[in-house]
């Protein structure tokens, strides 16, 4: 183990970014032909900054804290070096990948499986809401990655006979701030408990914390940080904005953004499970193409959601913070905080769901009378303030009475709802998550709202 003062102030990688690194590929980052090859195929030309920099002291060996914006190609910067390393000493279960959420899990594995489908990379997904014993046959095949949520890894550990980790190579922590927060804290000791201290471990995320106590547990070893900014920073190609606003017209403001911005892609943030359904409920009662994204569907109807909307078929994903970290929908074109964030972190890592790879993005946060304080620290955090986003409020106004109507019925449905679920909590046909309420919309009156333009 590292002696403490090394884990503490982990050495500094982050040198400006020299004009040479600028034309750098991935071939002079030490990164063997088949990968470059598999990394030509995905379009990526040259390694983005942060993979510049952490890839060479990954393939040194080093343990490492990756810290760069949201968007800037974390994912390759820590499955490139491991696939190169799974090359030279080809192995069974060598790497373990820890996200916080399900739909990143699925995500990283598709990155590792387009990096690594002409070395016959085999991974697999071990989350929860997922049955369990295919879980368990994906394992018995001993997949070389694995990428998990820490519940469901933890279940298997323990439960799954033939199955552990002792051989482990590499240990990732991608979100790590979030992995290392104490919510995981349970899981993610036992996880550390059963697999090898002699391994390399990579922490990424776009923010880290600072809690050198927390850092500990991961029980790096002489660990390099490579940050790509100083502090937190949201990507400069992101145009961020504010509305205060009462409490009470958030939702006939939100209706009156996405007819302005009609035409785009969003993804809208709520706080809780509830909200976040009543207002998909709300906006599908007024013709507006929205799903939901929350902790309380089962888990093939999270999937289902984030696929429609992947696939463009539903311009509106609502959700919870669930979907704030990691998600890489490349079209998002705004990013709207209809409650705002009460982590400041998390305001940094929901923007960043737009603006992603060099891309522009716009993201505009709702402040109400009760948020004032949450957004100034926000404010804080970035560094920054926000301009306004420019509103004509007669016209908002005019929204009012279709909004409550609409407001009416979203709140039947979601009492039904209620009901149909506490009735059948079994039935796998159940049509809920409001794909199912499409009737009731069809009793507000009209379609979409009138003032649309583009598309
Ligand atoms: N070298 C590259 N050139 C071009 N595109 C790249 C490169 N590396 C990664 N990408 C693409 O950039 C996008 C963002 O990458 P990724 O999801 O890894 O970002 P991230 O830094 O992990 O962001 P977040 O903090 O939101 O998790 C992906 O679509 C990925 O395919
Ligand atoms: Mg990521």
């Amino acid at each position: 183990m590292a002696a403490p003062e090394e884990r503490d102030s982990p050495t500094e990688a982050s040198q400006p970014v020299m004009e040479e690194e600028e034309t750098k590929t991935f071939k002079d980052l030490g990164v063997t032909d088949v990968l470059c090859e598999a990394c030509d195929q995905l379009g990526w030309t040259k390694p983005t900054k942060i993979q510049i920099e952490a890839i060479p002291l990954a393939l040194q060996g080093r343990d490492i804290i990756g810290l760069a914006e949201t968007g800037s190609g974390k994912t390759g910067a820590f499955a490139l070096p491991i696939l190169n390393a799974l090359l030279e000493t080809p192995q069974r279960l060598f790497a373990l990948v820890l996200t916080p959420t399900r739909e990143l899990a699925f995500q990283i594995s598709e990155q590792f499986e387009a990096l690594g489908s002409s070395i016959g990379v085999q991974s697999a997904v071990i989350v929860g809401g997922i049955d369990s014993m295919s879980q368990s046959l994906a394992l018995a095949k001993k997949p070389h990655i694995i990428i998990a949520t820490p519940g469901r890894l933890t279940d298997h550990l323990e439960n799954t006979k033939g199955f552990n980790l002792r051989a482990l190579k590499y240990l990732v922590m991608d979100e790590a701030d979030r992995i290392l927060n104490m919510d995981f804290e349970t899981e993610v000791d036992k996880i550390l408990k059963v697999i090898p201290r002699d391994r390399k471990t990579f922490l990424f995320s776009a923010t880290m914390t600072k809690k050198v106590q927390k850092l500990q547990r991961a029980a790096l070893k002489n660990p390099v940080k490579c940050a790509v900014s100083s502090k937190y920073q949201t990507v400069e190609k992101l145009q961020q904005y504010y509305i205060f606003i009462p409490s009470k017209f958030k939702d006939t403001y939100l209706v009156y953004i996405l007819n302005e911005l009609a035409g785009n892609s969003f993804m809208i943030f709520c706080s809780t499970c509830n909200n976040t359904q009543r207002t998909a409920l709300l906006l599908r009662n007024l013709g507006f193409t929205a799903i939901p994204l929350h902790g309380q569907m089962s888990q093939s109807k999270r999937l289902g959601s984030l696929n429609k909307f992947k696939a463009k078929a539903r311009s509106i994903l609502l959700a919870t913070d669930v979907a704030s970290r990691g998600l890489d929908i490349p079209h998002v074109d705004v990013v709207v905080n209809f409650d705002i964030p009460t982590h400041s972190k998390d305001y940094i890592h929901r923007v960043g769901r737009t603006a992603r790879a060099g891309r522009s993005g716009k993201a505009i946060t709702f402040v109400t009378q009760y948020d004032v304080e949450l957004f100034q620290r926000i404010e804080h955090l970035i560094g920054k303030k926000l301009p306004v986003f420019p509103t004509q409020d007669d016209e908002v106004m005019m929204l009012t009475e279709r909004v409550a109507e609409a407001q009416r019925f979203a709140r039947m449905e979601l009492r039904e709802h209620g009901e149909k679920k506490k009735r059948s909590r079994e039935d796998a046909g159940d049509n809920d998550d409001t794909e199912g309420a499409i009737g009731v919309r069809n009793k507000v009156a009209g379609g979409k709202m009138k003032k649309q333009k583009g598309r």
